[in-house]
């Protein structure tokens, strides 16, 4: 059976990722910050011996290279960079912009999953899919910006986008595949009440996209529902 990471896994839609593949039998290796207070990862664990938990802050890159050490004999079909923080504080704007929040949002949104793909390159070479998966954002496009603002979220989630569509190119080569999603306006924490869609409905449509792939389609970036999304 297939093997799936997945990066901020214990809330939102890494929750749901982990619930649905769980449920399909795949091998789901669920990376959160705190496992132990990770109450509904650690209640389904308990249920499905096909899932298990490791601790993973995307931030701090020695702990990325000791998850992919620790893994290093285990081949990964499906990577996927979850994790993710809005960053923007709605009373800090343009004139006093908080810059090592930008640095972190930075880190998190963008360095950390390209990170999390060299670290656990060796991995996806040895699995089936060999596909590396980003849940952007259609905030990350400039097409679609048109009230502004964000500019943290913005700015990462773009620059997320611009570096996984070279790494698309790059990993051609050795056949690894490269998804940018858009996943919908989800309720989740970060997506609020007020969203359209449900974390299930955002993620199932997403695993219906990763199941369909094919190594042409790397470098895209797609809505949950299949749909190409401006740049
Ligand atoms: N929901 C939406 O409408 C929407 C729309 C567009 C894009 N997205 C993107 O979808 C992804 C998931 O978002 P969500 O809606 O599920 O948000 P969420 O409910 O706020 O969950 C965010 C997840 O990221 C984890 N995380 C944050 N910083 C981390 C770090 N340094 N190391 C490890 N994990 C970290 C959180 O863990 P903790 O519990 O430890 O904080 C949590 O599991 C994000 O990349 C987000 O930008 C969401």
């Amino acid at each position: 059976m297939a093997t799936v990471l997945i990066t901020g896994a214990n809330r939102g839609l890494g929750l749901e990722f982990c619930t649905q593949y769980v449920k399909a039998g795949w091998n789901v290796i669920a990376c959160c910050r705190q496992p132990e207070q990770s109450t509904a990862l650690v209640a389904l664990a308990e249920n499905y011996s096909n899932l298990r938990i490791e601790a993973l802050d995307v931030a701090d890159f020695g702990q990325i290279d000791a998850l992919s050490q620790k893994l290093s004999t285990t081949a990964i079909d499906v990577l996927i960079n979850n994790a993710g923080v809005y960053g923007d504080n709605s009373t800090i704007h343009f004139g006093q912009l908080d810059y090592q929040a930008w640095s972190n949002t930075l880190l998190i949104n963008t360095q950390a999953p390209v990170k999390m793909a060299e670290a656990f390159l060796n991995q996806l070479k040895a699995g089936n899919s060999k596909l590396i998966v980003n849940i952007s954002s259609l905030m990350g496009s400039m097409t679609d910006n048109t009230s502004g603002g964000s500019l943290l979220y913005r700015s990462s989630k773009a620059a997320l986008n611009a570096v996984m569509k070279s790494l698309s190119i790059a990993l051609k080569q050795q056949a690894i595949g490269v998804l940018i999603f858009h996943p919908g306006w989800a309720k989740t924490d970060m997506g609020g009440p007020n969203a359209l869609i449900n974390a299930d409905e955002s993620v199932s449509g997403m695993r219906q996209v990763i199941d369909k792939f094919s190594l042409d389609q790397s470098g895209c970036f797609i809505k949950y529902d299949g749909t190409i999304m401006p740049w």
